[in-house]
């Protein structure tokens, strides 16, 4: 029973479970050149174990998106179905810079598809395999931008209920105080209508369990706060490197989560302040009511945890060492007549 991103080996390209009813994975599927419901497939991008996502061309408006087409069982099942149609409809609704645009989600053949925005670039969870722990400022832009996309989402009573490095989309920013624009995708598409661990017919592990909500995990009924849970399990590890939980086997995973209080981040990387340990534990608070309340309140207390523990860290301000004593240098001849109170 494999996690799905644990049998793709760092800086590979993620070809995971595949699943007995969607086209083989590799360059070539099948599908490549052909049309579906006004798509013509170009290439594959990647897959989950319970779809398989396609740059594709759309013809009627000529113009690329990511084409993401649903596992068989999906559209079998009658609970998914109306979930799918119900949240894709939500989520098409929210316009939010940080949530991928659904430009159309539908049923062709019995397949159903969801047509969203292509967006360049590679997933967290492909950031965090090929360049390890982020550097905490980088990691707090991040956050805070699946941050305010989930409050946002949670303002339309929507729950995300499958947040995970690979469903957060990281394109390059536009200048260098945004040096990355972060989409959310996939609202709505959790398998929890069919079985929480969500094996396939040949009892394949399509899923992975490292940001399940206990509440999740017990089946009772979420809201908001179980993406706080899940954004919670992935700023540790876009910090650290590692989920919060780690265990052999899932059952022994589902009880960490369950039970066991998350280890605290500054044992997890050394350098990270100690102030952030109570903000991951009440971020992955077991109770849902002693979580925070949003994300972007979780988020807006980790960064200025983070950067008082980088300042502290700073050679210059506090710390041991003292602050170099030398005089600021001349301002050059140019600068003179602005620098007159220098006595020039
Ligand atoms: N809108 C998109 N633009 C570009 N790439 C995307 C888009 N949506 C999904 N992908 C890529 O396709 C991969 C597979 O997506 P998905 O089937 O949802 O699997 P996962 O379980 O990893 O979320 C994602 O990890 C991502 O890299
Ligand atoms: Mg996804």
């Amino acid at each position: 029973m494999a996690q799905e991103h644990r049998d793709t080996a760092p800086g590979t390209e993620a070809h995971p479970a595949t699943h007995p009813g969607l086209p083989a994975a590799g360059r070539d599927s099948g599908l490549l050149g052909k049309r579906i419901a006004g798509y013509l497939v170009e290439e594959e991008i990647g897959r989950g174990g319970m779809a398989v996502v396609y740059r594709a061309f759309d013809v009627r408006l000529e113009r690329t998106v990511a084409l993401k087409l649903l596992a068989p069982e999906l559209a079998r099942n009658d609970t998914f179905r109306k979930r799918f149609a119900h949240e894709s409809r939500v989520a098409a609704a929210i316009d939010h810079p940080h949530i991928v645009p659904v430009f159309e989600a539908g049923e062709t053949e019995g397949v159903l598809y969801i047509a969203m925005r292509y967006v360049p670039g590679q997933d967290l969870r492909a950031l965090l395999d090929r360049e390890g722990p982020l550097e905490p400022v980088a990691a707090g832009r991040i956050a805070a931008q699946v941050a305010s996309a989930l409050d946002a989402a949670h303002a339309h009573d929507l729950v995300h209920r499958d947040v995970k490095p690979g469903n957060i989309l990281v394109a390059e920013g536009t200048d260098r105080d945004h040096p990355e624009h972060v989409y959310l995708t996939d609202f709505g598409l959790t398998k929890k209508s069919l079985s929480l661990t969500g094996f396939t017919t040949v009892g394949q592990f399509v899923g992975t369990l490292d940001y399940v909500a206990p509440e999740q995990i017990s089946g009772k009924p979420v809201d908001g706060r179980c993406d706080v849970y899940s954004l919670g399990c992935v700023v540790f590890e876009t910090l650290t490197g590692v989920p919060p939980f780690r265990r052999d086997d899932d059952m022994a995973l589902l009880w960490a989560h369950q039970y066991d209080p998350p280890p605290p981040l500054s044992e997890e990387r050394k350098g990270l302040p100690e102030a952030a340990d109570g903000i991951f534990a009440r971020a992955l608070a077991k109770a849902p009511e002693e979580r925070y309340g949003t994300c972007l309140e979780f988020v807006a207390e980790l960064r200025a945890a983070l950067e008082r523990g980088e300042r502290t860290r700073s050679p210059y301000r506090g710390g041991s060492e003292e602050r170099p004593v030398s005089p600021p240098p001349e301002p050059p001849e140019w600068a003179r007549p602005v620098f007159k109170s220098l006595g020039a």
